[in-house]
């Protein structure tokens, strides 16, 4: 249970990490609220994100997919470490995994993942790719609640930012992680301080149900 001046928050990668640093330099500075990361969980060993757990003080647990020949005992398992570690929040930062219900379902009140695309529209993985591919003039990021569905549930907070016509796959992933790195870590922000209440019936921001995705354009401030 949460209590008043602390969220205990779990993140749960497969890369870079670059994600989960925006949420520690954010809590460095004081500007995550009550948030706490208190685990770091990759299925995959060479997670820079287990490093930067690390270097930062924070429990790192790697939970190999390899030695699962079953998803489900794969997704139980995973419930009980993030159980164990009496997660208020479950951030999910480039897991590159899909969940199954065994884990989604008992933390559907407090999951969220970023997605590097404006939801609903590109779903799934090399977005950037397909977003040059099709020619699109405007790329962007979503905060979402998680439900089993692969990158479904409810949009909280979506950032856009242009698709240049000189973009590479890389200059455009670049544009859109420095937006990924403000809405994410304002999310868990808001979750902390109990202004964000993830229900079944919708996203509640202080206080409203919240009808349409939060949308900034590329540098614009962030909601107080
Ligand atoms: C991000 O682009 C995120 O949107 C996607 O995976 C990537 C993870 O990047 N889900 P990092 O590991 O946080 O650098």
């Amino acid at each position: 249970m949460m209590t008043q001046s602390e969220c205990r928050v779990v993140v749960l990668l497969s890369g870079e990490g670059s994600n989960l640093q925006a949420l520690l330099d954010q809590a460095a500075t004081g500007t995550l609220g009550g948030a706490r990361i208190v685990r770091v969980i990759s299925n995959r060993a060479d997670a820079r994100g287990l490093q930067r757990a690390r270097d930062a003080g924070i429990a790192a647990t790697l939970h190999p997919h390899d030695d699962y020949p079953e998803r489900d005992k794969y997704d139980a398992d995973l419930a009980r470490i993030i159980a164990a570690s009496r997660a208020d929040l479950v951030v999910l930062a480039g897991f590159l995994r899909i969940l199954g219900h065994e884990c989604v379902l008992p933390y559907r009140d407090r999951m969220i993942n970023i997605h590097p695309s404006l939801l609903p529209a590109y779903r799934g993985l090399h977005t950037h790719r397909r977003v040059l591919e099709a020619r699109e003039r405007e790329h962007g990021c979503s905060v979402h609640a998680v439900s089993p569905e692969l990158d479904s549930g409810p949009v909280i907070i979506q950032s856009r930012v242009p698709v240049e016509s000189d973009d590479t796959e890389d200059t455009l992933r670049a544009r859109v992680q420095r937006e990924e790195h403000r809405i994410l870590p304002a999310t868990v922000h808001w979750f902390a301080a109990g202004r964000l209440l993830i229900r079944d019936d919708g996203i509640m921001l202080d206080g409203r149900v919240l009808k349409q995705p939060l949308v900034l354009n590329q540098g614009d401030r962030l909601p107080d």
